[in-house]
């Protein structure tokens, strides 16, 4: 069983990923992670992010177990991991590792941009989450504020509308839903109603599977 979770940056995916993970006792991945990483090593080694040669040789030789690093999470490491992911060899050097995630029983849950079109086009339940930008905005303020991160909620729309377009209009496995995904609107939703609408969106599409 896969479940496939896309969408926009900010839009609440990676929450209602892991609730849905936990709920149905199944293996997590935030793919965002790994472009993030290839964007940190990038970064660290003084490189350009904009530099398709410096991106792919970081991806490929990306090493997983940094994934926890703090710095992943920062406003900067997003920007440059949405450039590095608009490369095609470094989005293909992540595609095994993401389908072998994907392949573990008893199930998994991933979360991104292009789960549910280019790595898991077979994914059992698509979502797609999304959110208004000054909503997304607001909740990343508010993230980046708890980790002592203070960035103005002007600047962080304004990061919002920039990762978007860049997401949505690359050529390569843009940000998009997929024809089957159930699109989620959680803008006037709080955490706990957005993943009780998932959890009967993917109960449904459970019933079905095994009909
Ligand atoms: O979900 P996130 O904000 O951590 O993702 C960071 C960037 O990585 C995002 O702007 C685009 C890219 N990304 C991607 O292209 N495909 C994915 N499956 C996940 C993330």
């Amino acid at each position: 069983m896969i479940i496939a979770v896309d969408g926009p940056a900010a839009a609440g995916k990676g929450t209602l990923a892991r609730a849905l993970a936990a709920h149905y006792g199944y293996h997590f991945l935030d793919t965002g992670s790994l472009y993030r990483m290839v964007a940190l090593a990038v970064l660290s080694l003084g490189q350009d992010p904009r530099d398709p040669q410096a991106a792919t040789r970081a991806a490929e030789t990306l090493d997983p177990r940094s994934w926890t690093a703090e710095a992943l999470r920062d406003e900067s490491v997003g920007q440059a991991a949405s450039i590095v992911a608009a490369f095609p060899p470094v989005r293909t050097a992540l595609l095994a590792l993401q389908r072998n995630f994907a392949a573990q029983k008893p199930g998994a849950v991933l979360d991104g941009r292009d789960i549910g079109t280019v790595v898991c086009p077979e994914a059992e339940a698509k979502i797609f989450v999304t959110a208004s930008p000054e909503v997304r905005a607001r909740r990343r303020s508010a993230e980046l504020a708890e980790r002592g991160e203070t960035v103005a909620y002007e600047d962080v729309l304004a990061d919002i509308h920039e990762r978007d377009a860049r997401d949505r209009t690359r050529s390569f496995a843009p940000l998009v839903p997929a024809g089957d995904a159930h699109v989620l609107d959680t803008t006037d939703l709080d955490i706990s109603a957005a993943v009780a609408a998932a959890i009967r969106f993917v109960d449904s599409r459970v019933a079905k599977h095994s009909a």
